[in-house]
Formats: structure tokens, sequence, C-alpha cells
């Protein structure tokens, strides 16, 4: 890979002449809050051995001020096709145009956080890796690129970085300061909290395309606090007939006890509940391949099919390649330590405490899909709607999201876009607007196929529309009419209006389908600036970047 050339050619440490100092900047560009998470780890770490650290987003720091800095430290998760997260995006456009500075005095690392089952795998961190050599910056340490377990290897960058700074002689004399206790939340993703499951039901009516769930969970005695805008975590259990058809395609028997985390565990519970089934990475079949004599298998391994490769991919599960490509010599030992383990989900809470005390609600849409001759089903969405129960308990914790944060002044109007189930969070907004009596005015735009059936939480939106909760909401039902009406089409019907509550400082929120939808909306967005502000469109563009820089934009799309 490009990633070992560039390691390879520069080594990775260098000493540098020049007396080193005890500041570290660190950067992180961060969607969901992990990058975040981890610089700020970071930044703390430094800060007891001595350092004087600078964290900031990269949103929030003067490109001009790299020439100041000699170290810096990089977290940078890479978001859908290989994007940078949108608090990264002007930084990264910078650092890649004309204008960058060089970077001659500059020691930097670079914690790439991504995810394996994404062809652009890390792809942000390696451009930012490369992009700072190419400008005469030094590697401090290897990059290091994590997938969604990032825990471990994010530590052990850390630990890499502390150390060449160690060597470096940039340690401070004085004596490391205590950190200070922090108060740990005793439930975490690594130790997830036992909820019990209050309600369960469909919002959807009969007759719907959807299936989309509203689950109540009690949090008592957990101690876990949230603020709208947050994301629960929640771990699922893969579905039996799927482990069952794995088992049976390979004649294993299913008490068979096979080691997780040093543990044994009969095959059967390994596969249900700890490691994931349904989702086929790179690495994984190049390690099956070991273990199959199959020619087609290793032909389609082979660099030459890469294409046809990625293609078959698309689609299938760990089933379908067991089934394709046999006979195998795999004992269930080996199989299950080349899996994954089961990854939580995420889900954009859809409750305030203040409105909840002590309970968590989440919105989840079924995800059911036919494809290569059998019935797909995502691995926690249904679970969730057909195999969790009022009173079973679900483990769960915390995901905390500052990149989407109602407005600290509650007079501040807000615009909230949000089909389908992207408008989870917007519930949680409205209840703590009405629970800390916010003054601001707030307009809701929501979307879904029909309106008989898919329109969520209906009863709840015409309360707040009646309360003056909400001031105003617009609807798009897409499939009630012979065409097609999405969210953005109605906020480009207002467009006056919607202008007129930017240029009044209203904060605008998207949550949903990133792929589509928000992109869509986000085009809308801007074509609503040019044309009412009298703009072009790079004009347009400037005031919507300076928005999301001013955090008036911000996104929670997936
Ligand atoms: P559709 O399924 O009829 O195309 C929530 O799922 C709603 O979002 C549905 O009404 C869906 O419409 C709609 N939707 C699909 N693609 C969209 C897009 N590009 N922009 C906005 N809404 C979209």
């Amino acid at each position: 890979s490009g990633y070992l050339a560039a390691t390879q050619s520069v080594g990775s440490v260098v000493q540098l002449e020049e007396p080193v100092s005890k500041e570290v900047t660190v950067l992180y560009g961060s969607q969901t809050g992990n990058a975040q998470k981890m610089a700020e780890k970071a930044g703390e770490a430094l800060k007891s051995r001595g350092f004087h650290v600078t964290v900031s987003s990269m949103l929030e720091f003067k490109p001009n001020d790299l020439k100041k800095i000699n170290t810096l430290l990089i977290v940078v998760s890479t978001y859908g096709e290989g994007e940078p997260p949108d608090n990264a995006l002007a930084f990264y456009e910078f650092l890649h145009s004309k204008r960058a500075p060089k970077l001659n005095h500059l020691r930097f690392s670079v914690l790439a956080l991504g995810d394996t089952s994404y062809e652009h795998f890390c792809k942000t961190g390696k451009d930012f890796d490369k992009r700072l050599e190419e400008l005469g910056g030094k590697r401090l340490y290897e990059r290091v690129d994590c997938d969604v377990d990032y825990e471990e290897a994010a530590a052990k960058w850390l630990d890499g970085v502390l150390s060449e700074l160690d060597k470096q002689g940039a340690v401070s004399v004085a004596a490391p300061q205590p950190t200070q206790a922090q108060p740990t939340a005793l439930y975490s993703r690594k130790h997830p909290f036992e909820a019990e499951v209050l309600e369960n039901i469909n919002l959807n009516g009969r007759g719907s395309n959807k299936e989309t769930r509203h689950i109540e969970l009690s949090l008592e005695g957990s101690g876990l606090t949230f603020a709208p805008g947050d994301a629960l975590g929640i771990f699922p259990k893969n579905d039996p007939e799927l482990v069952d058809l794995i088992i049976q395609e390979m004649r294993w028997d299913p008490e068979t006890p096979v080691s997780i985390d040093q543990e044994e565990e009969p095959l059967r519970e390994a596969l249900l509940s700890r490691l994931e089934i349904t989702l086929l990475t790179e690495p994984l079949l190049q390690k099956l391949a070991e273990f199959s004599k199959n020619r087609d298998f290793h032909a389609l391994l082979s660099a030459e099919q890469e294409a046809k490769r990625k293609e078959y991919m698309k689609g299938r599960d760990v089933l379908d390649v067991l089934r394709d490509f046999g006979p195998w010599e795999m004992t269930p030992e080996q199989f299950v330590s080349f899996l994954r383990k089961l990854q939580p989900r995420f889900y954009s809470i859809a409750n305030s405490l203040l409105a909840y005390p002590d309970e968590v609600h989440v919105t989840i849409g079924a995800v059911r899909y036919e494809a290569h001759g059998r019935l797909r089903k995502g691995v926690c969405s249904t679970f969730c709607a057909e195999r969790l129960h009022i009173g079973d308990k679900l483990p769960v914790f915390v995901h905390q999201n500052p990149n989407f944060k109602l407005p600290k002044d509650p007079s501040t109007p807000i615009i909230m876009v949000g089909p389908g189930t992207g408008v989870a969070p917007f519930r949680a907004f409205m209840q703590e607007r009405e629970a800390v009596g916010a003054k601001g005015k707030s307009w809701l735009f929501f979307g879904d196929q029909h309106f008989v059936t898919d329109f969520l939480y209906q009863t709840e939106w015409q309360t707040w529309l009646k309360n003056g909760v909400l001031t105003k909401m617009d609807v798009a039902f897409s499939r009630d009419t012979a065409e097609k009406v999405y969210v953005q089409h109605r906020m480009l019907e207002q467009s006056k209006e919607l202008f007129r509550w930017l240029e009044e400082g209203a904060a605008i929120y998207v949550c949903g389908d990133k792929q589509h939808m928000a992109r869509d909306v986000h085009q809308t967005l801007i074509d609503i600036i040019a044309k009412e502000g009298n703009m072009t469109s790079e004009q347009a563009e400037a005031y919507v970047a300076d928005m999301q820089k001013q955090k008036r934009y911000q996104r929670d799309v997936y």
C-alpha cells in the first residue's frame, strides 16, 4: 500500500536537530465524536506529562497557524465513501490546495479511524498523512489505521507517540501533573448497561412498506445520562436461523467450544452474540482462502478480479461464501478467529431526559431486502423488530455526539429536516425545548412514503404545533401523489421564509439518509441561499460553510 511505501522511504522516526518544544497541537475531524474523544484522550495524556496541549477541531483551527506549531497530532475519521467528516472538510481542502504552506519544521503523526467494510478504508487519515509529508513534515510516529473497534489500536498509537516524544527529549522536566479524576461513567461500550425493555411498538400502520419500531428502555439505576442529539449504542444478536444455516452448511456441532477473548463458548452461542456474520470484508475473504482449495475462490481473490470480487461482496454474507466456495478444511475455532467482533449499532436518541427521566427511546427502521435468492435482514433492526420483547434486557450505552446539539441559547430559532427515522432526534429536541420553556421558534420538515401509514409520531407533532412548542411543520409524502415530493421540495417552496429564518440566526439540522437525502437537502440549501440572498453559488457555499463553522448547520446522517 501507499502507506508502506511512505514509511519505508522516510523511516518512521525522525531526530530533529532543533531544540524540541513542549507544545503539541492535536487536531481532530470527527463526525460522530469518536475521533474527538480520542483526540481529547491524547490531549489529557500529553498534559499529564507536562506538555502544553491544544486540542481543537479542524474547523476551529486557523490553518495559517500551521506555520507556528512544530508538533501536530491528527485524529480523523473517514466518512461515507471516503469523505472527510464535515468539520474536517475546510482544513482538508486548504491543506490539499496550493495555499498550503511548506511544513519543513513540522513533525506529525496521524491516527486514522475507519471501517474495513468500506472500500475507502481510512482514506481521510491516509490523505492527511501523505500530504503532510509532501509539504515537508517529518513523521514522528507511523500512522495507525483503526477499524470500528478502534480502542486498542488507538491506545497503541498514543503509546507510540508518547514514547517517541520521550525519546526525542521533548518531555518536560516538570513532574507529571496528576490527572484529574474524571467522573467515569459506570457503563460504556466496554461495559454496556442491561436496560429493560418497557415498550416496543411498530409506528407504521397496516399496509405500509415499512416497519419502524419505537422502543423505550429503562435506564433506572444505570446513572447514564445524555443530551438530545446523542446516540444509543445497542448490542444486538444475530438471527438464529442464519446461525443454524452456517453450522449446518459446515456440518459442525453447535456445542463445540470455541475461544473468544480467551474464553470458551459454545460455537452457536458465539455466532449468535459475539461475532459478525453478515458482513464480508477483504481481510475475511483472504483468511478464508487459506482453507479452501476452490479454484474459483482463489481466482476471485486475485488482483485481476478485484472488480468482480467487489461485485460479489455486495449484498452477500458469510453463509454465501461458505456455500459458494467449498469444500472447506477449517475448524470452528479457525473460522471464528477470522470473524470480527459483533459491533454495537448506533441510533439517534428520540427522547429528552427532562420529559422521560431514566428512560431512553429509539426509533429503528427494520431493514429487510431480497438479494441473491435470500431474504436479507439488518442485524440490529430486525433483532429489535422480531426478537426483543417487553421485559427483556438489552445491552446499551450512551454515545455522546457533540456535533448535533441544540443551540446553547434556547431563543435561537431551529429548522429540523428529518424524513423517515431521521425525525428521531427532533422528537428529543422538542421534548427538551418544551421542558425548558424555550422561546425560540422551530420548524420541522418531515417526509415519508404515505401520510396514512408512515407519519411517525404524528399526534405528538400536532400537539406541539398546537401548543406552540413547534412553530411550523411541512410534510412531504412521496408516494401519495403521482409525482414524488421530498422534504427538499417543501424547503424550496418556502425558500423566502427559510432564508429569513437563516438571516435571523436560525440553526438548521439534518438527520437521516446520507447518500441521497442529505446530499440533496445540502444542495437545496445552497440553492435557496443563492436565490433569496442574490448570491453566486460560490457565495452561497461560503454562507453554508460559515454556518457550519458557527455550528448553525449540523448533520446526523447515516
Ligand atoms: P421514496 O422512498 O418514496 O423515494 C423517508 O424514507 C422518505 O425519504 C421517503 O418518503 C423517501 O421517498 C424519501 N426519500 C428518498 N430519497 C430521497 C431524497 N433523495 N431526498 C429526500 N427524500 C428522499
